[in-house]
């Protein structure tokens, strides 16, 4: 079992989760499948992956209960508007063939369409249904998140961010840490790139006898983020939930921070312009 941390909602994570990106029909299913069978219990999906039918299979399929399992989607920025938002998650509900989800999550908030207040709304209204368990968002800045607490006093619990050696977010993490929101690391791997091999990173991983994505992994955990790898075989799966047990000094730590920069987004996605439908 990892260890867990609690968002001022009382929502209960694990440490590391895992990412289903392209990981989509019976494929997708079976290693989803694997990742619950090697411990992972926060299974991250999306209306855009078209995989919510695989990680649902998947989930029913498993030998674990239900109410062990965390499963997690979200909003499209092309159903902001209440109506089809609402729509929208009862859509992801049936497509997972479960009774509920545990965390939905607004995608993008697409600020210069303006409509994430009431798509907020919206999910609040899928939570006091009983549709999703909890709410939360994903590529939120402070302004986003100060605009949905001013016009519905509700706070996410969840805001899944960008977040790798190259982009570490500081600011981002320190914000959401004081409002109890917890923060998700998305490409906490950059996604498989030259990251892995700098030699900062391979420094650590050799005095840890770990493996440079482990190491990348443990530094997000160290600093307060949950990372959500996606990992399409066994070996990767447990390598990097093994991560959890790797613990860093603030040596370590900072010297990986270190690699950050202020253009380190894998592909320019700045919220506060990028929108994604
Ligand atoms: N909210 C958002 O806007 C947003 C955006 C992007 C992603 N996400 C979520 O975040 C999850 C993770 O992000 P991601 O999939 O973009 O990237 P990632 O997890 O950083 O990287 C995944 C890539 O790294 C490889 N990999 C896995 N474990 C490895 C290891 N130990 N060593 C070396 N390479 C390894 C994988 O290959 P194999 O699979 O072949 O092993 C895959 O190619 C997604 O799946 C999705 O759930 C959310």
């Amino acid at each position: 079992m990892l260890p867990t941390v609690t968002a001022h909602t009382g929502l209960e994570l694990p440490v590391i989760g895992f990412g289903t990106y392209r990981l989509t029909g019976d494929e997708g299913a079976d290693a989803v499948a694997r990742a619950i069978d090697a411990g992972y219990t926060l299974l991250d999906t999306a209306v855009g992956y078209e995989n919510e039918g695989a990680v649902g299979a998947a989930v029913r399929r498993s030998s674990v209960p239900r109410e062990s399992l965390i499963v997690s989607s979200k909003l499209p920025g092309r159903h902001h508007a209440y109506a089809e938002a609402i729509a929208t998650i009862e859509e992801s509900v049936f497509r997972s063939g479960l009774d509920y989800l545990d965390l939905y999550l607004i995608h993008w908030p697409n600020p210069k369409e303006g409509r994430y207040v009431e798509a907020w709304e919206a999910l609040i209204a899928a939570r006091d249904r009983g549709l999703v368990r909890d709410i939360g968002v994903c590529n939120f800045l402070p302004e986003h998140l100060d605009a949905l607490d001013e016009r519905t006093g509700v706070l996410p619990a969840v805001n899944q961010i960008e977040l790798h050696p190259y982009f570490p977010q500081a600011e981002q993490l320190a914000f959401d840490a004081a409002r109890g929101i917890l923060t998700q690391a998305w490409s906490p791997l950059g996604r498989g790139n030259d990251l892995l091999s700098q030699p900062a990173i391979a420094a650590v991983a050799s005095a840890h006898g770990a493996t440079p994505g482990q190491v990348v992994l443990a530094w997000a955990v160290a600093r307060g983020a949950i990372p959500l790898p996606k990992a399409a075989s066994d070996e990767r799966q447990r390598e990097n939930l093994a991560a959890a047990d790797i613990a860093l000094t603030d040596a370590e730590v900072a010297a990986i921070t270190a690699l950050g920069r202020a253009d380190g987004r894998l592909a320019r996605q700045d919220p506060a312009v990028y929108q994604e439908f």
